[in-house]
């Protein structure tokens, strides 16, 4: 079994095929997947979905990219939070890739997630571009991190160096991989995985976008998370099984809320 650790399939182009997403979902063996909040306006439809579906989770927060939002507050994130299918903190973090000119809300907008995870100990999705240095100072200063008494959490969608993904690993944290990985021009990345334990990886898809090998350039869905699984097991020289058994149990792990 897998488990798409992020995607947004309250995206409406997914969540139009909800039925044939499921099945897919059943059909490549991924028994959860957790729909990752973008903005508080749009959280009512991820928590939805984590209410009808036993197997579908949820998190709360406010992604990096979306400038025109209103903004959370701490106070607002742990009530929202305060939900036993909600799991995470996020998505949250950096993107200096996406957006330019002066950022300092944007890094407002990270330590008030950062306060809302350790408030609540729901761990934090992190999103990180072009931006890993002021990531990890920030993760540090607002003290996420098992190592500093906090939450840990996950780098999703990983595409940074190997040193960006041990600073985070010394801290808890675990790193995800999305079909990026499977992609041909990914050399530096595959490096990363081969060289990070299985024992802090995480798979995903970030469905609807970044689907992987052989379906790259489609729409993304859960179900595909299977192939991001089965291309680490080829690039780590390792069982499949192992692959699918220890992602699991490392999602269980960090997110504890999952478990009830
Ligand atoms: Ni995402």
């Amino acid at each position: 079994m897998y488990i798409d650790s992020h995607c947004h399939i309250d995206f409406p182009e997914l969540a139009a095929r909800m039925p044939e997403i499921l099945a897919k979902m059943a059909e490549n063996k991924v028994t959860h997947a957790l729909c990752v909040s973008v903005d508080l306006p749009d959280f009512p439809r991820v928590l939805a979905l984590a209410e009808q579906y036993p197997h579908i989770y949820a998190s709360v927060g406010v992604h990096p990219d979306y400038e025109d939002t209103p903004e959370p507050t701490v106070a607002q994130l742990v009530e929202l939070a305060d939900h036993p299918k909600v799991i995470a903190i996020g998505e949250t973090g950096l993107d200096y890739y996406r957006l330019e000119g002066d950022l300092e809300w944007q890094r407002e907008r990270f330590r008030t997630h950062i306060r809302a995870s350790r408030e609540t100990g729901k761990p934090l999705i992190i999103h990180t571009r072009a931006a890993s240095e002021d990531t990890i100072r920030i993760m540090r200063e607002e003290g996420a991190g098992t190592d500093k008494g906090g939450v840990a959490g996950v780098m999703h969608c990983f595409t940074e160096s190997l040193d960006v993904a041990l600073a985070a690993v010394e801290m808890g944290f675990y790193i995800s991989f999305s079909g990026i990985v499977t992609f041909k021009s990914a050399k530096d990345l595959q490096a990363v995985a081969r060289a990070l334990p299985l024992e802090r990886i995480l798979i995903e898809t970030d469905s609807p976008y970044l689907a992987p090998v052989p379906y790259r350039g489609k729409m993304n869905e859960p179900g595909y998370v299977a192939h991001v699984a089965e291309y680490l097991a080829d690039l780590k020289g390792v069982p499949l099984r192992e692959v699918a058994d220890r992602t699991t149990d490392n999602f269980f792990n960090l997110f504890k809320a999952a478990r009830t």
